[in-house]
């Protein structure tokens, strides 16, 4: 039996105030306990897409339900931030207050969490984050501010978090650290919805949408990925080193079927074979 439903999108169809669809015909579902990678070109709407997912905007016609709540329904407003959190593409579209400690603090705050909850969930995600000594949020580098982002939405431990493109403005060592502590989130119960471009970040998901033009294009299983990689392609993400290797290794007549595209598994197999 599948897991039910987090986020319920039906009909949905979005256009800006000035002028054209940027979303349509989009009918989609998230399940509890999911990793989704949304991939696409740029301006194919993933951002939009997940500003609405997370209820920041609203659809223009049909509708998003997260963990049963309609977006649009104000009264359960602190219900929908409980469930459902996004890190938004530009880090300075999230952080408000000067101080990194205060910004982490209101969105708390406004959970209904006491002080002192307040004070450990700030500690425990500064440290996680590796933000412990940023006082100054506003005087920070984009890919520092992009730390601050993401830890005051660890910090609210809403069912699921909506992250849009969260890696793009960190350092190679700062990509891999960051991107491996939303796996090991994941790996703790949380949904991942998960804006990228960058190839390993999708390997990481257990289902891939791509959209194009602002509706669905093409949506596969990981198990899939392998036979979808052209649709990557197309895109112009590269192909995974394990990809080549799996392909190498079937050119020298050794077959290997992987489950989860790590170097871990592709390791084992062989490992396997060669025994
Ligand atoms: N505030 C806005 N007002 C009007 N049109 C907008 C606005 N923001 C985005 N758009 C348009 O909506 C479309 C989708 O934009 P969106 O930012 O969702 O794309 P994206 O896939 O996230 O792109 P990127 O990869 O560059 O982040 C684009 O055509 C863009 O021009
Ligand atoms: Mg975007």
């Amino acid at each position: 039996m599948s897991a039910p439903s987090l986020i319920e999108i039906k009909g949905l169809e979005y256009a800006y105030h000035s002028g054209a669809r940027v979303l349509h015909d989009i009918n989609l579902s998230v399940c509890k306990g999911e990793f989704v990678a949304i991939v696409g070109q740029n301006g194919s709407g993933k951002s939009t897409l997940a500003r609405l997912m997370a209820g920041i905007d609203f659809p223009s016609a049909g509708q998003v339900l997260a963990g049963g709540i309609n977006t649009r329904d104000k009264k359960l407003a602190l219900d929908l931030r409980k469930t459902i959190g996004i890190v938004f593409q530009n880090p300075e579209n999230q952080i408000v207050f000067e101080k990194v400690a205060d910004d982490m603090a209101f969105a708390l705050g406004n959970l209904g969490l006491d002080k002192d909850e307040i004070a450990v969930r700030i500690r425990e995600t500064a440290a996680m984050m590796g933000i412990e000594n940023f006082t100054d949020g506003f005087e920070l580098s984009m890919g520092q501010k992009q730390r601050v982002a993401i830890a005051g939405v660890l910090a609210m431990r809403p069912e699921c978090i909506i992250f849009d493109e969260p890696t793009a403005m960190l350092d190679p060592r700062g990509k891999k650290d960051i991107h491996s502590i939303i796996v090991d989130q994941h790996k703790r119960g949380l949904t991942v919805v998960y804006v990228t471009n960058v190839i390993d970040e999708v390997l990481s998901a257990d289902r891939i949408i791509i959209l194009s033009g602002g509706s669905v294009k093409y949506e596969f299983e990981k198990k899939d990925l392998f036979r979808n990689i052209d649709k990557l392609k197309e895109l112009g993400l590269e192909t995974p080193f394990i990809f080549e290797s799996v392909d190498k290794l079937k050119s020298r007549g050794i077959d290997i079927e992987l489950e989860d595209y790590t170097l871990d598994d592709l390791t084992e197999k062989i490992a396997e074979k060669v025994k």
